[in-house]
């Protein structure tokens, strides 16, 4: 199963994306993950990738779609794959589309997750995320059992960079931008499924899973 799963900073792609995957067996591929990954590793393409990460800015076309066609291309995808903030843009939509037909693929699913700015700028704020396994908590809407703790591997949790609340207003303007035209494109083509991500975190899993096996 080939499926993009939009939404919004905040909207909780990365909470569902880990259930998701879990369940179908399928990668994960999040290209917000990938460029942290490379600005932890202080390569070139992660101190490109920070300069505007940092701002809240997307990171420019070429750079993203050319990440996202070499990790399509590795052996893991061919049973299928979640793509997690990708793609962003209409020209990365068309890009995606392009690469999956070269390998002979097509996107089966694009669910939409959908959450008021308010409520996405609260999630931000409190959002704490494990360094070893990813796994995203929240002060008050998902805490570990432990303060500060992942509940999973005993992770020490942190703040990303880019929840400082300067940065976060800039994030969602940037991206709410560019996202009517992304919808337009995919419900043009019949693929669009929306889902109310207000909802708690368990009932949001449930109704995206029931799409997915529709
Ligand atoms: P990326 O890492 O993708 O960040 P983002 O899109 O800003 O989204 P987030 O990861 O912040 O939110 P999320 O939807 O995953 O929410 P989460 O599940 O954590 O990208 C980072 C940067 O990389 C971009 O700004 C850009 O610079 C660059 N980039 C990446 N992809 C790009 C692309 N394609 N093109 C160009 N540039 C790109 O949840 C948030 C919080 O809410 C958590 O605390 C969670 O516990 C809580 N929560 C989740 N669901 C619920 C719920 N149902 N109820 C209550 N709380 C909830
Ligand atoms: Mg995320």
């Amino acid at each position: 199963m080939n499926i993009i799963l939009m939404g919004l900073p905040g909207a909780g792609k990365g909470t569902q994306a880990e259930r998701i995957v879990k369940e179908f067996g399928i990668p994960h591929i999040s290209t917000g993950d990938m460029f942290r990954a490379a600005v932890k590793n202080e390569t070139p393409l992660g101190l490109e990738a920070k300069s505007y990460m940092d701002k809240g800015l997307l990171v420019p076309d070429e750079i993203v779609i050319g990440i996202v066609r070499e990790r399509l291309a590795m052996d893991d995808c061919a049973k299928g794959f979640l793509l997690d903030g990708f793609p962003r843009t209409v020209p990365q939509a068309e890009a995606l589309t392009a690469t999956l037909k070269e390998l002979g693929r097509e996107i089966d699913h694009v669910i939409n997750i959908n959450v008021r700015r308010e409520l996405l700028i609260e999630r931000l704020t409190g959002r704490w995320i494990c360094p070893i396994c990813g796994a995203s908590y929240h002060t008050l809407f998902n805490p570990p059992k432990e303060a500060g703790v992942c509940d999973k591997d005993g992770g020490k949790l942190f703040q990303r960079d880019d929840d400082k609340p300067e940065v976060v207003a800039q994030r969602l303007d940037v991206n709410i931008a560019q996202t009517q035209p992304l919808i337009d494109y995919y419900v043009e083509q019949g693929l669009l499924r929306n889902i109310n991500g207000e909802q708690d975190i368990q009932v949001v899993f449930a109704e995206i899973t029931s799409v997915l096996r529709g």
